[in-house]
Order: C-alpha cells, then sequence, then structure tokens
C-alpha cells in the first residue's frame, strides 16, 4: 500500500509533493507525540558545524558553515554540482582527512565534542558516524561477509553472534526476505537497489549513531529509490540521517531540514516544507523552483 502511494508520488509536481509533505509533517505531529514534546526533542542536536572552512590547497570549497544537524530527523543538502555538498558531508566524519593538501578550519561537534580534536580515535568515530556512498561498492564477496565486515574487522569471530548481526542489519535494511535464501551468493550478482541496501545493512551492522548517505539513490531506477526512501524514513526512529541529493522531491519527500549550499555557502537552512514553499533567500527560491542549477 505504502509503495504505491510512493510510486504515485514519484510523479507528482514538485508543488504537489510539497503540499502532501507538508500535510504528511502535520499528521505526524498529531499522531506521534503531542506538539511540545515534539519541539523539544527536535531541539536535541546530534552534531553541529561552527564556522567551518574547507580548503583543497588554496581553493575554498566551504566557506563558514553554520549548520546544525537533530537527532532521529533527516538533515537534507541541496545544491547544485560542485557546491560542497560532498565536502561538507565528508567532513562530518573527517572521511576528507586522507586527501594530501586539505585544511580545515572551525568546529564540527558531535555530541558537544569537536570531532578535529588532536585526541579522538578515528576509528570510533567512524563506528558512531556511519557512511553510504553513491554508487553502492560492495566487496567482491558474499552478501553475508559484505554484512558482517565491520564486525569481522573489529575482530568479532563468534559465529553465532555475526549471523544474528547479519539477520538483523539486513532486516533493517528491508532486505532480508529477498536475501535470506542466497545470503553466500555473490553481492555482485544481485540488482543495483538490492546492492545499495547491502551497503547500507553494512553500515548498520556497526550500529552506528549517525549515518550519512551521499545520493544513495541516484543511480537507481525510480522502484528502488523509492525503497530507498521508504527504507530511510524507517531508519529516523533509530538514527540520524544526513542526506545529499541532486533531486529536489527526494529532498521534499523524505527530509526534516534542509540546507541548500550554493558555491561553498550555506546560503539557507530551515524545516524542509520552509524551504520549498516560503524561502527566505532568492537565490534559494531561484534553485528550488528550477531557475538554475
Ligand atoms: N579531492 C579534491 N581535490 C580538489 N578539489 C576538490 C576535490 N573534491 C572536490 N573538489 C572541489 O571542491 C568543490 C566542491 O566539490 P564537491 O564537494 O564534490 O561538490 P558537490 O558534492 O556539491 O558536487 C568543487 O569545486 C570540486 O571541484
Ligand atoms: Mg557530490
Amino acid at each position: 500500500m505504502q509503495r504505491d502511494g510512493n510510486q504515485k508520488e514519484l510523479k507528482l509536481s514538485g508543488s504537489d509533493i510539497t503540499k502532501d509533505r507538508h500535510n504528511r509533517v502535520l499528521k505526524d505531529k498529531e499522531e506521534i507525540v503531542p506538539s511540545v514534546e515534539k519541539e523539544a526533542s527536535s531541539r536535541k542536536l546530534k552534531m553541529e558545524t561552527q564556522n567551518l572552512n574547507f580548503y583543497y590547497g588554496t581553493a575554498q570549497a566551504l566557506k563558514n558553515v553554520n549548520l546544525p544537524i537533530r537527532e532521529n530527523h533527516i538533515t537534507a543538502l541541496i545544491g547544485p554540482s560542485g557546491c560542497g555538498k560532498s565536502t561538507f558531508i565528508r567532513t562530518l566524519n573527517r572521511m576528507n582527512d586522507i586527501i594530501p593538501g586539505i585544511r580545515i578550519e572551525g568546529k564540527v561537534l558531535l555530541d558537544g565534542i569537536d570531532i578535529y580534536r588532536e585526541d579522538i580515535d578515528l576509528s570510533a568515530l567512524r563506528r558512531k558516524v556511519g557512511m553510504v556512498f553513491q554508487k553502492s561498492n560492495p566487496f567482491p564477496k558474499s552478501i553475508f561477509e559484505n554484512v558482517a565486515y565491520g564486525l569481522r574487522i573489529g575482530g568479532v569471530k563468534n559465529k553465532n553472534i555475526l549471523e544474528e548481526v547479519v539477520e538483523k542489519a539486513l532486516k533493517d535494511a528491508a532486505l532480508w526476505e529477498e536475501v535470506k535464501d542466497k545470503l553466500h551468493t555473490s553481492s555482485l550478482d544481485i540488482s543495483g537497489g538490492q546492492q545499495q541496501r547491502v551497503c547500507i545493512a553494512r553500515a548498520l551492522a556497526i550500529e552506528p549513531e549517525v549515518i550519512l548517505m551521499d545520493e544513495p539513490a541516484s543511480a537507481l531506477d525510480p522502484i528502488s529509490t523509492g525503497k530507498i526512501e521508504e527504507l530511510i524514513l524507517d531508519l529516523k526512529r533509530d538514527y540520524t540521517i544526513v542526506i545529499v541529493t541532486h533531486n529536489m522531491q527526494q529532498s521534499a519527500r523524505i527530509s526534516d531540514y534542509t540546507g541548500f549550499f550554493l558555491l561553498g555557502e550555506l546560503v539557507e537552512f530551515d524545516q524542509t516544507s520552509k524551504i520549498f514553499t516560503n524561502p527566505k533567500d532568492r537565490r534559494t527560491e531561484d534553485y528550488v523552483t528550477g531557475r538554475f542549477g
């Protein structure tokens, strides 16, 4: 039922989607928790960047970015190609660190702690802040081994524990029913949409608190995209999610907050419904109404 709804939504125009999204946000508020409580929880910041500047050599890719990331919410980052979305999301678990010649200024806080402090344990950070990439990148191994990978490098050898965790992660990634009878098949022999869910399961298996997704559905067909979107909406109950998307309808459909980037600057950040129906900045309005980008 829900999937039918989703597919229908894929074909709606931007403003219909926004309206629908509005209704859903309102409904959420009525049904789940009293609005006071909802507002209190929505103020809890899981992560936050403060005056973040980022340079590749002398080229500045991020300019003084201040962006809050609220716990158990979906934050979407939108903007034209080359505006710094990937650079930004990679600063949130220090994935840029390996690039030679980079420089970073400002702070990135996780539960109030600056993850760029010298004494930060990078592997612990990446266990807390997991990442799913644009192009699904399963290893040339079985589905089981892909999902168990993080535990194995963490030294877990107990077969029962591995089986239990793999099953739970695949269930959470909405893939279990499709693959439970072929866990030892190569991950390269399943569909692109299934491969991307294997990668999501691999990220979930290490029980992160924040999941970063850089255009996770951009290489997928509309049906697989719908499944990934449904899954992301489900995941926010347990995780904090940051997603980069160049697809504005996708941002409107699934996110609670949206940040609009342009030339390395965070032009506007607000509740998604506001960004799409009543943006404050002219450049945001031009972008969301399709006048450029
Ligand atoms: N590894 C890199 N080395 C040098 N410049 C880079 C690198 N990655 C990205 N850039 C530059 O940084 C800017 C932002 O890129 P990116 O973060 O990939 O944008 P987006 O994800 O929004 O398309 C672009 O000008 C891009 O060319
Ligand atoms: Mg990118």
